[in-house]
């Protein structure tokens, strides 16, 4: 009797159901193993903020500004000197970057404060991880050679959570979260598509809802951007502002308050000066990695001929083209206001308000409906600043006939006087 049962019990199960019990198993299996694997292997940002007293070097009140050359360099000598420690450390493979976010006086010289970011496996656990990078920084920073002098006793490591490194970081100004650039080159005109958080600063300005003009953002509130892209139109309560690489859907949308276009900017004059207006958003913008500031460069700052810059838009593709749905980007250099003002360029029509950038044989340019937007170069410590307001340029792309940019360093002053900033 029994040994009938079985048989029947064991014909009952038909070769289907034992697959698909298998089956089961199996994609059970797989799936706990592929999440104790995700837990274990899965890396994660994780912030820290480093303090220590420089002894060596003087406080200069210049410190107070992250944009002045004296914030610049020291921050540099930093942030190579923290490289060093862990490059050559076994944390070298963790080490994402360091940045200096202040430096304050101090009786024995200048108190530096510096968030690191590393890469750790989410399963290690918090308290091992500090562990592990205060020792290092400790140990490493008495035996590498430096020209700072560190005082040891005063070396205090934090660790941020997310949110406040972030935070920390998304309100510096010019910083690009790393985005490990390569795309096709694609044919703003020959130029290519920009990536999220490429160009954080960047804005749409829109009136009644359609793109009208680029424009950077300088602070959570304000907008830099073209005088020439209000020609006619001054009512705020028409135009908006976008964020994000996509004109549609874009990251975040604003109103917007205000609108302050140079007051010697002729509506009737055709002779593009003072072709600079501030924005007042009605709200703040929320700043994240992919949304904040570019950095503004003291009026007495130079940016040399021939720098490498980018200019980026949803203008044109070719002259009188439409503007595109996705931000694009093309690397132009800065040309002399002497060479373009050569006969054969510009012929004089380049003053002292004005920057030219793009490349004499053409090609690559900023064209209708970039107007507003940024130029940028970055620095020697990869911070970005705004260089030049696209405005404006005979056609585009044109050989000898290179896009002309509105000279940021030459309305700083008026710019600070509008913004405070
Ligand atoms: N004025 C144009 C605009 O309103 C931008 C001109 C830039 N032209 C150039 N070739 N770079 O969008």
């Amino acid at each position: 009797m029994a040994v009938i049962q079985m048989d029947r019990g064991v014909r009952r199960l038909e070769p289907w159901k034992i697959a698909v019990i298998v089956v089961s198993v199996i994609v059970g299996l797989a799936l706990i193993i592929g999440l104790i694997t995700f837990l274990l292997c899965h890396d994660q940002d994780r912030y820290y903020d480093a303090s220590f007293l420089i002894t060596n070097v003087d406080y200069n009140p210049q410190y107070e500004r992250q944009t002045t050359d004296e914030f610049r360099n020291l921050s540099e000598d930093i942030e190579t000197m923290i490289s060093e420690v862990f490059r050559g450390s076994f944390l070298s493979k963790r080490y994402l970057r360091s940045h200096v976010v202040s430096l304050n006086p101090d009786p024995l010289g200048v108190l530096a404060s510096v968030v690191l970011v590393f890469k750790f496996p989410s399963a290690d656990s918090e308290a091992a991880t500090w562990g592990q990078v205060n020792r290092v920084l400790l140990r490493r920073l008495k035996a590498i050679s430096t020209n700072l002098n560190i005082d040891q006793s005063t070396i205090t490591l934090t660790e941020l959570n997310k949110e406040k490194g972030d935070n920390l970081l998304n309100n510096c100004c010019g910083i690009r979260r790393q985005t490990s650039s390569f795309t096709g080159v694609e044919r703003i005109t020959g130029g290519q598509h920009a990536r999220e958080a490429e160009w954080p600063w960047q804005a749409s300005i829109q009136l009644d809802g359609t793109h009208r003009c680029g424009a950077s953002i300088i602070s959570n509130t304000w907008l830099v951007t073209a005088a020439h892209c209000f020609r006619g139109v001054r009512d705020p309560r028409r135009w908006t502002a976008s964020f994000g690489i996509l004109l549609r859907p874009p990251k975040q949308k604003k109103f917007v308050r205000r609108i302050i276009v140079h007051e010697r900017y002729g509506d009737l004059v055709v002779d593009h000066e003072y072709d600079v207006a501030v924005v007042e958003l009605a709200t703040p913008i929320e700043f994240t990695s992919d949304v904040h500031s570019v950095c503004l460069p003291e009026a007495s700052h130079v940016f040399p001929d021939n720098s490498s810059c980018f200019v980026t838009g949803w203008g044109a593709l070719e002259n009188d083209g439409n503007s595109v749905n996705q931000l694009r980007q093309a690397e132009v250099r800065i040309i002399s206001t002497e060479i373009c003002n050569r006969r054969q360029v510009y012929g004089g029509a380049i003053t002292a308000g004005m920057l030219c950038a793009g490349y004499l044989e053409g090609q690559v340019d900023a064209c209708q409906g970039d107007s507003g937007g940024p130029l940028v170069h970055a620095n020697s410590r990869g911070i970005w600043y705004l260089v030049g307001i696209v405005s404006w340029g005979d056609e585009c792309g044109k050989p000898n006939k290179p896009g002309v940019y509105t000279r940021v360093t030459y309305y700083r002053n008026w710019i600070h006087s509008k913004t405070g900033i």
